[in-house]
């Protein structure tokens, strides 16, 4: 087994403010709001980091804006409704394919006429949307246009890459633009409302949905939870082809124990703040129009009736002034979960908690106008909870245009330009993991155009519904280009010997025979392996075993047993446990599930036309006992140091440290890792300063203006040390010591792209604000400490050298 030493790490992260709410009157809390709303909106390394400063944040908050002859409205209809009716704008059902179990009425007519319905999800095309747009506005006493909502996750017919591969781009600017497109096409089928992003932060491989967010990190997960709610919700709401995000699952949900979805989660205020609530927080600040509540039980209470969450940090704290929906019967689950003995008081506790609308489970329906009647929930909360509704209506500009033409909706979809962005997604989010030398002694990828036979074997090669990943909306797979079509594409089908070697989860010896005799007819081998998409990631696909499904793993070995180069190409929603193939095979692409233009990205990519770019946005694990596994973890009073990991422990130095007797600490590959066809060398960090005062830093942090002033500057030479032109994402660390809470080895505070041609050398710098060593202190408060800092500019979360310096008082 292969045993690389990981460097000493550290991290730290970004937040709201540290203000204790309770005791605050309306007034200061609006005057809160306001300030919070200026003063949390930095992102350090302001720079040159594409997206990540957030200079138009302010902008996009008019997405979400107080408009008083909007109000003036919505009052006059709240006045005409009766408390049946405000109830129905609180209830959503699903009227498409179920995506969960079905606890409420199958029917919807009588209750969209009756006006007891205000949203539906699960509707994919503009017919049907119009047809039930129609029961409500030609049928309803008070003509309340319907909201359509739905799963688009990574794109609406036209499929990018899975939320985790379009991550990997550490491209938020791109991620931006698919989202734009996704809400196009939605759009054009009356859908307004997208369940996305999900900005949980995933730690656990186990966990399905790690293939759904940006990863582990807080401060891209920022990045990226900022690019969907920009690209959907696009310049304005009201703009018919612009959607409302819903960012979720608000909150802890990626954090289940042993990585089993829907499980309880344990996160203590100072974790949540610092890990967890920032992506959720930079969507709020970019204007977010909704939040969805999650499934788990957070610290014992549900998050579904959690008015900690909900209320104080994301109303009061954040001063979010959307809508709050529920996840799937997460109001019934309350009931399971055991704060709730019938549904009457799970609708009671969810609604006093903050959830304004129940999606599927019917329980305000049954339950909310009775829970009024009896007192039990003040109908001034339902009028609040019927104004956020009426609001993002008003707002999306359903009530004067509540239609979509029919006409329209397919010439929507799939778009010269959406494919061609699709298929560059693509190639940005495979993540080069190992190339190593060939026979010939270079590095095996990129393939040579000249190789007679290129045997394409395994059960991903010619598969278009997995390329598509676990949801795929519209997605599909007759818009799919396979990696084996696109490889015949361009070699000619007579030079491609294609065999399938195995199922995804089961196999013939048949079929590996074959495999193995087109492997010996073949110059060159792709083998396409993975996960199947749809069973094994995404929501209740977690998994026990990270290693390769079925017998795909016993393909692998017989495939290289052949003594042919074999490329492995991996499809997967999460990293895979393959240490043996990280041994053997020379080179490995992650490729995750590309989404329609797999094909043509993979063959770009692997004969040479792209260069790899992308970067891990997870620490891939060595072996599924290292679970939860994450770059910017605490350091531990007995830090494993210079203990040889490589071997068991014999003695005191080495046994009595925080370590694995049997594993190493370190990923097989660290956070931010991602090989190119050239290679690049980091000078050691320069920084502007060499103390900087915490006084001056918290003042900077206070002062919106100030806290985009840079009071450091670090800069750092890289060099290009290949014979190709490449790109490199260069990624600035930030360590504290001395701090009144134990901070992460290491934190991402800044990355910035970079090209180089072959042999340049260019200084890159990153302008750090105050935030960037801004830590949520022993109080729960948001400051700036006095504190011994590293600095490190790398190529990924376990290399680099550092510079150091002081945080003085
Ligand atoms: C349950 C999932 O947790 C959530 O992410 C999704 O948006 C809803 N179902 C609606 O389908």
């Amino acid at each position: 087994m292969l045993f690389a030493l990981k460097k000493t790490p550290v991290l730290a992260f970004i937040g709201a403010n540290g203000v204790p709410k309770n005791v605050l009157t309306p007034l200061i809390r609006l005057a809160l709001v306001a300030s919070l709303l200026l003063f949390v909106s930095g992102q350090s390394a302001t720079a040159q980091v594409p997206a990540a400063g957030d200079a138009s944040e302010s902008a996009a908050l008019s997405s979400n804006p107080i408009d008083p002859a909007v109000e003036q409205k919505i009052e006059v209809l709240l006045r005409k409704m009766t408390l049946e009716e405000k109830v129905g704008q609180l209830v959503q059902y699903s009227a498409g394919q179920p995506a969960g179990p079905v606890t409420g009425p199958t029917e919807y007519k009588d209750l969209i006429i009756k006006g007891e319905v205000g949203s539906l999800f699960n509707i994919t095309t503009a017919r049907d949307s119009n047809a039930y747009q129609r029961m409500a506005i030609e049928n309803s006493r008070l003509k309340i246009p319907l909201i359509f909502g739905l799963d688009v996750i990574h794109g609406f017919r036209t499929e990018f890459p899975i939320p985790l591969g379009l991550a990997s781009t550490w491209d938020p600017e791109l991620v931006q633009q698919a989202a734009r497109v996704a809400a196009r096409e939605a759009s054009a089928t009356g859908i307004r409302w997208v369940f996305s992003p999900m900005v949980d932060i995933a730690r656990d491989a186990r966990w399905g949905r790690m293939a759904e967010g940006a990863g582990e990190d807080p401060y891209l997960g920022s990045a990226m939870a900022r690019a969907y709610v920009r690209g959907y919700q696009g310049e304005r709401l009201s703009d018919p082809d612009s959607v409302a995000a819903c960012v979720k699952h608000f909150v802890g949900y990626g954090a289940a124990e042993a990585g089993r979805d829907y499980n309880s989660v344990e996160i203590s205020e100072h974790t949540l703040r610092e890990f967890y609530l920032p992506p959720f927080h930079a969507a709020v600040k970019a204007g977010a129009a909704t939040i969805m509540t999650a499934f788990d039980s957070l610290n014992g209470i549900p998050a579904s009736a959690n008015p900690f969450t909900i209320k104080e940090i994301l109303r009061n704290e954040w001063g979010f002034r959307g809508l709050v929906d529920s996840d799937w019967t997460s109001i019934a689950e309350l009931i399971p979960h055991g704060i709730a003995n019938d549904p009457a008081a799970a609708a009671r506790k969810a609604f006093l908690a903050g959830v304004e609308m129940d999606m599927v489970s019917s329980f305000y329906h049954d339950n909310l106008a009775n829970l009024v009647r009896s007192g039990q929930v003040p109908e001034s909360d339902v009028d609040r909870a019927v104004r956020d509704v009426l609001r993002l209506k008003f707002s999306l500009g359903l009530f004067e245009h509540p239609y979509v033409d029919e006409k329209k909706d397919a010439g929507a979809m799939l778009q010269p330009e959406s494919v061609s962005l699709a298929r560059e997604t693509a190639e940005r989010s495979f993540v080069l993991l190992n190339n190593s030398a060939a026979s010939n002694g270079s590095p095996l990828l990129p393939l040579s155009r000249d190789l007679k036979h290129v045997a394409l074997i395994g059960p991903l090669a010619d598969d278009a519904l997995n390329m598509l990943g676990s949801w795929s909306a519209q997605g599909r797979p007759q818009d799919v280009v396979t990696l084996r079509a696109a490889l015949a594409e361009k070699l000619g089908a007579d030079r491609v010997h294609y065999a399938k070697g195995s199922e995804i989860t089961k196999g013939s010896d048949d079929q590996l025979a074959e495999a193995v005799k087109a492997a010996r007819d073949s110059d060159a081998v792709i083998l396409a392996l993975g996960e199947d998409a749809s069973k094994m990631t995404g929501e209740a696909a977690s998994r026990a075993h990270l290693g390769l499904p079925g017998r795909q793993e016993q393909l692998l070995e017989a495939i290289v047993a052949t003594g042919k180069p074999v490329v492995l190409v991996l499809f997967s929603g999460r990293p895979l446990t393959l240490p043996w193939a990280f041994e053997h095979v020379p080179a490995v692409l992650a490729a995750w599930f590309p989404g329609v233009q797999a094909g043509p990205a993979l063959v770009r990519t692997l004969f040479g036309d792209f260069n790899p770019t992308g970067k891990l946005v997870v620490s891939w694990p060595r072996a599924v006992g290292q679970e939860p596994l994450y770059y910017d973890e605490l350091n531990t009073g007995r830090p494993s140091g210079k203990a040889d990991l490589t071997r068991p422990p014999w003695e005191g130095t080495d046994k009595y440290v925080s370590r694995y007797i049997d594993e190493q600490n370190s990923p097989q590959f660290p956070f931010g890792y991602g090989l190119a066809y050239t290679t690049f060398r980091f000078g050691p960090p320069q920084i502007s300063s060499t103390t900087l005062s915490a006084a001056t830093l918290n003042n900077g942090l206070l002062d919106e203006k100030r806290s985009s002033d840079s009071p450091l500057t670090v800069s750092a030479d890289i060099t290009n040390t290949g014979t190709r032109a490449g790109e490199e994402t260069v990624q600035l660390y930030v360590g504290l010591a001395g701090t009144s809470t134990a901070q992460p080895v290491r934190a991402l505070k800044g990355f910035q792209h970079i090209k180089l041609a072959a042999g340049e050398t260019r200084r890159v710098s990153f302008r750090v604000g105050p935030d960037a060593f801004a830590l949520w202190d022993d109080h729960n408060k948001y400051v700036v400490e006095p504190a011994r800092v590293k600095i490190w500019v790398s190529p990924d979360s376990a290399h680099g050298s550092e510079a150091t310096f002081e945080i003085t008082k």
